[in-house]
Formats: structure tokens, sequence, C-alpha cells
């Protein structure tokens, strides 16, 4: 089967072709020139760009995959959750195609395309990654932080979830603190390398051991406590240990729960995807917990599928088919708060 997948849920304009789980071609058009001038995203900014670029992605992705549109079986776009209006435009260009080519159409949850990124596979159809249930996903990106079972694709438990800010929005925002550009992450991710991470002392956020939420956002206020009547070139002396005390701070945090998550459920497989999941230090930490607990991790086989793309929602999509459920083009519509 040939998908065509379409991504516009914050501020990348995606467009993806997969035969099944292959990815032919994976277009992503960043806007990050375009919204870090203002220090995170402008909704409004947001949807002229993805309106702008939508077509000409689309398009680029069938050509760099060959295929023809009329060649594809199935139409897969993101509903939500995320931005209301940057959303309707990928759902309302995936409704035209729809109608001019008579194609089929399902409207793709975007954390369930987090989840399915750890299956997508190259033009070869590697890495073979066979499905192991129950698994337990760690969801870590701008918008959430989710601790999700899977009991078999389609059949979803969120046992945890942040209470306030997401993972990665407590990156960005302690980014842009210490002044540091957008989005903040890669940032973080790139001074902590040589900072020393135990240089500040931080709270351990919810640290009751039943309880799987997270909360980001205690984290960031007693950061902004510690440095906040420091002058300008004390923090600049320090940039590289401040950024690894606080990503040292969320990433303990995020694995605490994983953790306690592995302990209480007992999965038989480990899965961590959304865009903090690039980080090579979370990769390696998450890694030396799977190898602890003796379980299969799988994480994205390439970086950008761990950031938004609309590889992942394809395959979302794709399985969602075949479980039948598939949308009127009519009825299809945005839910900017879709829950798993
Ligand atoms: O999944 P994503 O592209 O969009 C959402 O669905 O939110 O995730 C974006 C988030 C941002 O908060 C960004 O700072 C974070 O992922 N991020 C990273 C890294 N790359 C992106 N965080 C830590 N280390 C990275 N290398
Ligand atoms: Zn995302």
């Amino acid at each position: 089967m040939y998908i065509l997948g379409i991504e516009t849920s914050c501020d990348d304009t995606c467009a993806a072709v997969l035969k099944d789980s292959q990815i032919l071609s994976n277009i992503i058009s960043s806007q990050i020139d375009l919204h870090k001038v203002w220090g995170g995203v402008v909704p409004d900014i947001a949807k002229r760009a993805h309106q702008d670029r939508i077509l000409p992605v689309i398009d680029t992705a069938l050509k760099r995959a060959k295929i023809n549109i009329k060649d594809i079986d199935l139409i897969a776009v993101t509903k939500g959750p995320g931005l209301a209006i940057t959303l309707s435009v990928g759902v309302n260009t995936a409704k035209e195609i729809v109608i001019k080519y008579h194609k089929k159409i399902v409207g793709v949850n975007h954390i369930e395309g987090h989840l399915m990124a750890n299956f997508l596979t190259n033009s070869q159809g590697k890495p073979k990654r066979p499905f192991i249930f129950p698994a337990l996903a760690l969801t870590v990106s701008g918008g959430h932080t989710k601790l999700i079972l899977i009991n078999k694709i389609g059949n979803y438990k969120v046992i945890g979830e942040t209470l306030d800010d997401a993972a990665g929005e407590a990156l960005d925002k302690s980014a842009k603190l210490l002044g540091l550009g957008y989005p903040g992450g890669p940032v973080i991710e790139r001074l902590a390398q040589k900072g020393n991470s135990s240089f500040l002392k931080l709270p351990s956020p919810i640290a009751d051991k039943k309880i799987l939420d997270y909360s980001f956002s205690g984290l960031k206020t007693a950061f902004y406590y510690q440095i906040k009547d420091w002058p300008k070139n004390k923090i600049n002396k320090h940039l590289s240990d401040l950024a690894a005390s606080f990503q040292m701070a969320v990433f303990d945090t995020l694995l605490r729960k994983f953790t306690l998550a592995i302990e209480k459920y007992q999965p038989k497989c480990l899965l961590i995807s959304g865009g903090v999941a690039a980080n090579l230090n979370l990769r390696k930490r998450t890694r030396e917990l799977a190898k602890k607990y003796q379980l299969p991790l799988y994480l994205p086989f390439k970086k950008e599928l761990n950031t938004d793309n609309a590889a992942m929602i394809a395959l979302a999509g794709y399985y969602q088919s075949q479980r039948g459920d598939l949308a009127n083009p009519q009825n299809l519509d945005v839910d900017s708060r879709a829950e798993l």
C-alpha cells in the first residue's frame, strides 16, 4: 500500500510517502527561522507558512518517492492534538486531494504518530522490528510528556503524563531564561555536553513513588529563582554547567517515572520517541535502563524521526486503515485536544 502522510500540527510543514512501513520520502520544511525571533511558535505566522508550503512540500514528497498521486492508496493526515489553525491547513489540503482524486483518508492522532515512529523502516525494510506487547512508551516532545502502555497497535493506555509543562517545553523555557535560542532542547544538549551536571541542586518533582505523572513547571521556577539575581557575566561563565544541571534534572525525572512504570507494568519492550528523544544523553541513559531490565528498546532509527514528521503519521494511518477506521472526508474535522 502507498500512503501519503501530511503533518501540520505545529511549526513543521511535512509530507511523506510510505510503501507500507518503508519510507520512500520524508520532507520536513521547518519554520524555526520564522519563529525564533519571537522566542516561540506564533500560531498565525505558522498557519500562513503552512499555507504557502504545504502543496510544494507534498509535491516534493511525491517526486522524491517517484510516485504519482494517482498511485497513492491512502491519505493520512494529523487531526490533533496540536494548534487548531495550523492543523486545519493540513486537514483541508488532505480533503481537497481526497475529493479530487477519489482517495481514502484517515485522521491520525499526532501522539500515535510519535509511537509509530519507532516502527518506521528504510526503503530496504530495515530495521526489522517485531511488535512485542505489552510495550511501554515514553513520548517526550514540546507539547506532550506521556507514559503509554501499548497492548497492541490501536490499543493504548496513558498511565502517566505531565500535569503542567511538557519536558521539551521546560527545556525551551530554561533556554529562554539563559538567553539562548529557540528551540531550546538542541542548544541545551550542545552546552550540557561540556558542563557539570551537579553544579546546581534542583528538586525532584513528584517524588511519590505511586504517582507516574510528571511536573516540570516547579523545576523551571526553582531554576529561575536560583539564577535570577546573578549578573549576566556569571550566567555566561557557567552556561554549560547550568544547561547540564537543568537537562540532568529533567532527564532524571523522566527516567525515574519510566523505571517506576517498568516495575509496575512489567512490559516486554520499551519505546521512546518525540523531539526530546533526539537527545543523545537521554538515548544513552534509556539504553542503560533497558539493559538493566533486559528489555528490547526501540528508538526511531533516524534522528529526524524523533521530531515532527509525516512518515510517522503515514504509518499510524496505515495501521488505522487496517483496523477499518477510515474517515468520511465530509466529517473529518480538526481535534486540537484529541486524546489518544
Ligand atoms: O516532537 P517535536 O518536534 O514537536 C512536538 O510535538 O512538540 O518536539 C519538539 C521539542 C522541542 O521542545 C525541542 O526543544 C525538543 O523537542 N528537542 C530536543 C532536542 N531536539 C528537539 N530536546 C532535547 N534534545 C534535543 N536534541
Ligand atoms: Zn510532536
